[in-house]
């Protein structure tokens, strides 16, 4: 997938702009506050429907100004299409793809593709379980439409089984009565999401090791494992009956804890994904530097599994991702980028020979070297 043409109107501090992207790398420089971030933010909301920052629509319209327009001209291998989204101050936002209007924002998943890369993803590694959690639902679900489904029906179970649990110390009966019809449901849907995100880790961690490989020549090795809340082996996973049993057993022989603890022990709201870099958690021996290059390795995975399953690579757009990266690092991104698009920001002046690169300054984009 390509993003060839952005034209803006009153976004952000854009006033007017038509920005025009090479296929291969795309460098956006400029001083802090010029007006970088915006853009990719601009491309972010063609692609997701909303701002990645998640700013409201209001926030994003030009101070001075009442309404604001992004257009995007992007193709894939059979042809160019157009994604248009206008925002006015106090009116819902109208989103057209080619010219017809798209209601719902999950009529845009998949249309046009990106994968974004931005600091605060740096939390993946950094955080705790739920930033990783939400870092495989994320993915996932650019994949999958039955995941998102799956994932709303267990929240929705899971809201209502804990609401029972509480209710326990008013009315035990009728907890006692129902529990168990919540927790088989809870179970199985359980099992289906596990399984789904056993899968993806094991598929993610070949790329990310190979990724690694390139980057630091062997140096640092990489591993990802899914940790499950009934902590058992990752194979386990796989078998969603058996999930589904064990899941089962730990929920009926948890009445009286959870009634204490007045929530629900044991699900995949529970997940996580170990990583570790050279047999070491990473989250407490990476360094800054390893962390954001392991955050970056998830995206761009990301990237190789949407290539699998679309047989196109998305738009890569990565904000800010240079610092902290060592010379290696920061040649293996810049040049090992194959046949993938990317759009890159960064404050230092970057010369590449096979790169477009983009001066940005006050919200406006000039061409230096394409
Ligand atoms: N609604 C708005 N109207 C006008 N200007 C805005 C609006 N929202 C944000 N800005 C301005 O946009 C600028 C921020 O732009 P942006 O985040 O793209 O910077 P950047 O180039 O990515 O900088 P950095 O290198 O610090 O990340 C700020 O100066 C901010 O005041
Ligand atoms: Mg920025």
């Amino acid at each position: 997938m390509i993003c060839r043409k952005v034209t803006l109107e009153n976004f952000r501090n854009i006033s007017a702009a038509e920005v025009c992207f090479c296929e291969g790398v795309n460098i956006l420089v400029g001083e802090n506050g010029a007006g970088k971030t915006n853009l990719i933010e601009a491309i972010c909301l063609a692609s997701i429907g909303k701002s990645h920052r998640g700013a409201g629509e209001d926030e994003l319209i030009n101070f001075s100004a009442s309404r604001s327009r992004i257009s995007v001209d992007f193709s894939d291998s059979v042809r160019i299409q157009n994604i248009s989204v206008s925002l006015e101050r106090g009116r819902r936002r109208q989103v057209e793809l080619n010219k017809v209007s798209i209601n719902r924002l999950s009529d845009m998943v998949g249309v046009f593709n990106t994968v974004l890369f931005c600091p605060e993803h740096l939390s993946i590694i950094k955080d705790g379980p739920s930033a990783r959690r939400n870092y495989l639902d994320v993915a996932i679900s650019q994949l999958r439409p039955l995941y998102i489904a799956s994932l709303q029906r267990y929240n929705h179970i899971l809201k209502q089984r804990n609401m029972l649990i509480r209710s326990a110390k008013d009315d035990r009966r009728t907890f006692d009565e129902t529990i168990d019809f919540w927790s088989e449901q809870l179970a199985a849907e359980a099992a289906t999401i596990a399984s789904i995100r056993a899968e993806y880790i094991r598929r993610a961690g070949g790329y990310v090791a190979a990724i690694f490989s390139e980057m630091t020549g062997d140096r640092e090795v990489p591993k990802l494992r899914y940790i499950g809340s009934s902590k058992d082996e990752e194979d386990f996973y796989f078998d969603r009956e058996a999930v589904k049993k064990r899941y089962m057993e730990l929920l009926s022989s948890s009445h009286e804890r959870e009634i204490a603890a007045e929530c629900t022990l044991w699900g995949i709201h529970k997940d996580d994904i170990e990583v570790t870099l050279n047999g070491r958690p990473a989250r407490i021996y990476a360094s800054q530097g390893q962390q954001r290059s392991l955050s970056l390795a998830l995206k761009l995975t990301e990237g190789e599994i949407c290539r699998e399953a679309r047989g196109e690579y998305p738009v890569f757009l990565l904000d800010d991702v240079l610092s902290e990266l060592d010379e290696g690092r920061r040649k293996y991104l810049l040049s090992n980028i194959g046949s993938r698009q990317v759009v890159i920001t960064t404050c230092e002046p970057a010369a590449l020979q096979s790169a477009k690169v983009i001066h940005v300054k006050n919200g406006t984009y000039e061409v230096v070297l394409s």
